[in-house]
């Protein structure tokens, strides 16, 4: 396999349980079931991602644990390997391996839950990617049904700290908690279901930001 340039998703979020190992796992099997040659990187001592990795069968990206301070080592060894997209998923509250990532990372994606405390905790990472001037978008994650009200006012939180929104939104749905604790993809619970299409809507959209 020839040395490639693969490029780099960052997931972070200083909140746990806003769907950053969810978001990463989304990304690297659409990559993977698209023919592309996928890698999660699971800076998490918890190593979810992995543990989720383990209990996969096929359309396996590969999901390999690493320190944030060998972040930078690991990518060069999947770029050795010819590995076309990294996602790199993070541990909660953890201020060095949110930096690591971003610094490694062509674009970061930050999974929030639209509630005004999650939201706060967005400040952090506002300036972190103000100072390395790497293109971050928040993505609204579990957005409780007929909720247009609340996608509007945290979408105004959000620009009022200098960040984008994703245009694609996650709503709070089943096949999402079902899958990771399957070791699947909300496609393979209901292909046809909601959660399943807006991971092909964010796909879309992360082809065009890559590109
Ligand atoms: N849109 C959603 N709808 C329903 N459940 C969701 C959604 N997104 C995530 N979940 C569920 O919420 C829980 C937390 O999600 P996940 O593990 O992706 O968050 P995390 O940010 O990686 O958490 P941590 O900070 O602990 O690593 C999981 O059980 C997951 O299945
Ligand atoms: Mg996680």
């Amino acid at each position: 396999m020839p040395q490639s340039n693969p490029k780099v998703i960052a997931i972070v979020s200083q909140k746990g349980g806003s769907g950053k190992t969810t978001l990463a796992l989304h990304l690297a099997t659409t990559a993977v079931q698209k023919a592309m040659t996928a890698c999660v990187i699971d800076t998490d001592p918890q190593a979810t991602a992995a543990a989720w990795g383990d209990w996969r069968g096929d359309f396996l990206p590969a999901v390999v644990t690493s320190p944030p301070a060998r972040l930078a080592r690991t990518i060069e060894n999947a770029a050795r390997e010819g590995v076309d997209l990294v996602v790199i998923d993070t541990p909660p509250h953890a201020e060095a391996a949110m930096r690591e990532a971003v610094k490694a990372a062509d674009i970061v994606l930050i999974p929030t839950r639209p509630r005004a405390f999650d939201l706060h905790a967005l400040e952090g990472i506002a300036d972190l990617v103000q100072f390395t001037g790497t293109p971050a978008h928040v993505v609204l994650n579990g957005v409780p049904a007929r909720a247009t009200k609340m996608v509007e006012e945290a979408k105004a939180a959000v620009a009022d700290l200098g960040l984008d929104t994703c245009p694609v939104t996650f709503g709070e749905r089943a096949d999402f908690h079902r899958s990771s604790s399957k070791g699947e993809v909300a496609s393979e619970i209901d292909a046809n279901g909601k959660a399943a299409k807006e991971v092909k809507a964010l796909w879309k959209w992360m082809k065009k930001a890559l590109a």
